[in-house]
């Protein structure tokens, strides 16, 4: 497939010798990336094999049995997961279907994320439009861990509702479905002891590389999308993007680019811009892969996100004339799922001749041409302001070509995190919020340590002296 980055709006702030000049960092990252001698802290890679190893991998099997099964027996399915245990299914879903999706007339059920947040607002909306299934509900759980608060909880409420909802346990238990580590953790072990189905996060894939497993396919082929067709499309960036030479490898050139943008041009903060509000959860998916990946030690380029031309009536002062510390990444489609010509404005039986409106002169034009050209005359005019745009163009939205963008973005944000000095498959940040939350909460600590108390000690002291 041709993905084509086009590197017109680069010009003047990153020239082609400055990208060729790249060639050693990124032979080094993309060897480092291939090499099985990988360092323990280093061994998430297993992702990079997900595509070729789909056809012979027995959860595939499972995943379409189980998704068969709930497409039969639910009109409504709750994924519980937060981080990568949530958004690379909602981005596919809604990328490929609709951000509309659950509003449509299909013969799938409605899919509901939930567990990705500590909203009791959000969490109840949800449970009442279970509580109101035709035919029921299914929760699929999905938590890497097992131990997540934030999931754990909204399990804990949801699988309450459905014990109610169900005649016996046995029922209830056959709706839901773990994803989860294949011998550790608490969702392993209640998924065991009530002999509920499982499926697997392998350990040698992380959270936010995980949307290519049971992580993100069960739901997603739950709404109907083709996975096949999603993992083939994955497999074939897997050749597309397999030579360390930039000359032949658009994903390492985007890498390049972005990193010379970062380090030797001052530009902190990139905004991935798409034209069709269905990527809206596709720019979420990726802000967490870019910035859990490579904002650390203090490093990182800044992953934001906007939906033009929507966002153009809003950040766009900010993107024209605000800092210039900004890069646009742009992902444009060829073709349109839908498309329509604008119409003669006519009333009362009779097309008007005024132009009242004063759109006559688009009449007849289709609407994906119109966004097209506001594409347009938007990157001319953030380039002229200052502010480069790296364009990414796909031939459309289906399973295959998201599958492809996918793999696409999860190599260059490897090789990037590789070119910046760090470790693009670790965390360690995420965990100090949830040190102070336990802490505040008055977590009980295990095996007789006190961490949690010595730190709710310390931290009330430290909100009293601040
Ligand atoms: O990318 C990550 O590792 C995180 O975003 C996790 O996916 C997230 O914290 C959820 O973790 P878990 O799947 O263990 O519940």
């Amino acid at each position: 497939m041709e993905l084509v980055f086009d590197t017109q709006f680069l010009k003047g702030f990153v020239s082609a010798d400055e990208i060729e000049a790249m060639q050693a960092k990124v032979t080094a990252a993309h060897n480092r990336l291939h090499s099985q001698d990988t360092p323990e802290k280093e061994e998430y890679k297993g992702w990079m094999t997900l595509p070729s190893e789909y056809k012979i991998n027995p959860e595939t099997e499972k995943i379409k049995a189980a998704a068969k099964k709930i497409q039969a027996d639910s009109d409504v399915l709750v994924v519980i997961g937060i981080g990568g245990s949530y958004l690379g299914a909602r981005a596919v879903i809604e990328l490929v279907q609709s951000k509309n999706y659950n509003l449509k007339a299909k013969d799938t059920p409605q899919v509901f994320f939930a567990g990705n947040s500590i909203s009791p607002a959000e969490l109840l909306d949800i449970r009442d439009i279970c509580a109101n299934a035709k035919k029921g509900f299914s929760i699929n759980v999905i938590s890497k861990s097992g131990t997540t608060t934030e999931s754990a909880i909204a399990f804990r409420i949801f699988r309450e509702l459905l014990l109610k909802q169900c005649e016996n346990e046995k029922e209830a238990f056959g709706r839901i479905y773990v994803t989860t580590d294949k011998e550790k953790g608490a969702l392993k072990a209640w998924a065991d002891e009530q002999e509920v189905q499982t499926f697997v996060v392998p350990d040698d894939v992380g959270g936010r590389y995980s949307v290519l497993t049971a992580v993100g396919l069960l739901p997603i082929a739950v709404a109907g999308v083709d996975i096949d067709a999603l993992m083939s499309g994955a497999l074939d960036a897997i050749t597309d993007f397999d030579k360390p030479s930039l000359a032949e490898n658009t994903c390492y050139q985007y890498a390049a680019a972005r990193n010379i943008l970062y380090s030797q041009k001052q530009k902190k903060i990139e905004i991935l811009v798409s034209y069709e509000p269905d990527f809206t959860m596709m720019n979420e998916w990726w802000k967490q892969l870019f910035g859990e990946s490579e904002g650390k030690e203090h490093k990182g380029i800044f992953p934001a996100s906007a939906v033009y031309s929507t966002d153009l009536h809003s950040l766009g002062q900010y993107v024209q004339e605000g800092e210039r510390t900004l890069f646009e990444t742009v992902v444009m489609f060829k073709q349109p799922k839908r498309d329509i010509e604008i119409p003669p404005a006519c009333e009362g039986g009779a097309c008007r001749e005024d132009d009242i409106d004063e759109l006559n002169y688009l009449q007849g034009r289709s609407l994906h041409s119109v966004n097209n050209t506001a594409f347009l005359a938007t990157a001319i005019a953030h380039y002229d302001g200052g502010v480069p745009n790296m364009i990414l163009t796909l031939p459309g939205m289906d399973a295959y070509c998201v599958g492809y963008l996918i793999y696409f973005f999860e190599k260059a944000c490897a090789i990037s995190g590789y070119m910046l000095g760090i470790n693009p498959f670790n965390q360690p940040g995420v965990e100090e919020y949830k040190k102070n939350m336990f802490a505040l909460l008055e977590k009980p600590d295990k095996n007789g340590g006190s961490a949690n108390k010595q730190r709710k000690a310390f931290l009330e002291d430290k909100l009293k002296n601040m």
